[in-house]
């Protein structure tokens, strides 16, 4: 008597036509009733709900009855989930860490390598990816590379992505990739603040003891974002396009296309763009990632057909999401040159670069050639690094006979800021300043 027989029976019917007449009528009847018994029972139940909620009282249900509801929140299933989220919250009493992403393309897991290892920390947590460009072999040797490291193995915070994406420049592809690194990591650590995205071409500027250091003493739910609303005639030549991204569905690689067809202007949200370099913290990415509000989803499908979407997609959500408007401060805390006018790519900084890099008080620079001599240079001036890792005071091993100090772990709680967590500091002064945050959004 139920609708799965009425529809068992239309299948059926699709196959032979003869006698379709005659079944017709013989699902209808059974379809209607059951439809009936539906409508009664949902009617009852969510009339059941809001009577005994106030207490028998007959409440009328209209306009004015639903927003006093909300306002007293707890009918709602968003405002349980609110609530979850915000106890969810990592204790901020404890010093933070971070969580990193660090992605290459064929031919990068060396320098995947030597940025992982500038940035190495026993309390942050890592990933790495290595797109469906590279070779197989090459992924088992990044694969194997983190594996056979003792102090990866013992502490256990890297991990290398087995399911590679093709990733199209400029394409949702990019930013997908993104995405699944991040559910990873939400899946995998509850031990982390913020998210950094690094690519292979990228070197820090501070020490890990710096940057912990300084974010100890900050809010944590301020997203690092560099934003500006689209506007003019920009908004017209990269809201109107439309793309596709082959990458989705096809396993070769191959650019991006644009169909003939161009869409309108939204309405029901307004548009962001800025660098895709951010650091995020991690209740913005639960609210992205979880999609209990729709907002985040609808984003996401609107910028599957838009160029640059890695560029648009955190930046729009942040901003039109009230309870994260606040949250956004508009640097993406990276030394980026560019040539004037700038081209396409920022240019690769070398040693003429440093005091600039240096001055800007940024924690990250990019883009560097790959071994560039300036890197050495980092290296050895700022990030004071002889062994592996550079050190921090976590490593608390000797450094006589060129041994790693790092082979031997202290308290990862405990840090030695240097000339880093000054410069760093001196940046943030300037970010959180009231006529910076003024421009928030806007
Ligand atoms: C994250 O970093 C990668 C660097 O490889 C970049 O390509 C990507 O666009 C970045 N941003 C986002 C939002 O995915
Ligand atoms: C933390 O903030 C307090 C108050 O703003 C300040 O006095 C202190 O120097 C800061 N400490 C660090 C490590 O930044
Ligand atoms: C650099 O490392 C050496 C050896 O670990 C240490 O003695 C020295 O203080 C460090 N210098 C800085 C600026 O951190
Ligand atoms: C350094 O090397 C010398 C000779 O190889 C050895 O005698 C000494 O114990 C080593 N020192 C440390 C701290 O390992
Ligand atoms: C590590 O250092 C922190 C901060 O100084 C301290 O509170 C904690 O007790 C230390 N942990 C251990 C195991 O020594």
């Amino acid at each position: 008597m139920s609708i799965k027989k009425a529809l068992v029976s239309v299948r059926k019917n699709g196959s032979s036509h003869s006698g379709r007449l005659l079944s017709d009528r013989k699902w209808l009847i059974p379809f209607f009733a059951s439809l009936l018994v539906f409508l009664t029972l949902f009617s009852s139940a969510t009339f059941g709900v809001f009577t005994s909620s106030y207490g028998g009282e007959q409440v009328p249900f209209d306009i004015a009855s639903y927003s006093r509801l909300e306002d007293s929140s707890g009918y709602f299933v968003e405002s349980d989930l609110k609530k979850w989220f915000d106890r969810s919250r990592y204790s901020e009493l404890e010093p933070p860490r971070l969580a990193y992403l660090i992605s290459g393309t064929k031919g990068d897991s060396q320098r995947m390598m030597r940025t992982l290892q500038a940035v190495y920390h026993p309390r942050n947590q890592y990933i790495l990816h290595l797109d469906l460009e590279a070779p197989p072999r090459e992924r088992l040797m990044l694969g194997g590379y983190v594996k056979n490291d003792p102090t990866f193995q013992e502490v256990g915070n890297v991990r290398v992505m087995a399911q590679s994406n093709l990733v199209t420049y400029k394409g949702p592809t990019m930013f997908a990739c993104t995405l699944q690194a991040i559910a990873i990591m939400l899946r995998e650590s509850v031990e982390w603040d913020w998210f950094i995205n690094l690519s292979a071409s990228d070197y820090p500027l501070v020490t890990q003891d710096d940057l912990l250091h300084v974010f100890s003493n900050l809010s944590r739910n301020l997203n690092f974002i560099e934003h500006t609303q689209l506007t003019g005639w920009k908004l017209n030549s990269r809201a109107k396009p439309i793309i596709v991204d082959p990458g989705l569905y096809s396993s070769k690689k191959s650019d991006l296309y644009f169909t003939t067809q161009r869409r309108s202007l939204p309405t029901s949200f307004k548009l962001f763009t800025g660098s895709a370099w951010v650091m995020l913290t991690r209740s913005f990415l639960e609210y992205c990632i979880m999609g209990w509000e729709n907002l985040p989803r609808t984003i996401l499908m609107y910028y599957t057909n838009f160029i640059s979407s890695p560029e648009g997609y955190f930046h729009t959500v942040i901003c039109n999401a009230e309870e994260f408007q606040n949250t956004a401060i508009g640097h993406d805390l990276h030394y980026i040159a560019w040539d004037s006018p700038p081209k396409q790519h920022p240019i690769s900084l070398t040693m003429k670069d440093f005091d600039k890099m240096v001055k800007s008080n940024a924690p990250f620079a990019r883009k560097f050639a790959r071994d560039d001599p300036v890197l050495d240079k980092i290296d050895k001036e700022i990030l004071n690094r002889t062994g592996r890792f550079a050190p921090g005071a976590w490593c608390i091993g000797g450094s006589d006979n060129g041994s790693d100090p790092c082979s031997l772990r202290g308290n990862y709680s405990v840090f030695r800021p240097g000339p880093g967590a000054q410069r760093l500091q001196e940046l943030l002064r300037a970010l959180l300043s009231d006529e910076f945050r003024k421009k928030q959004c806007s």
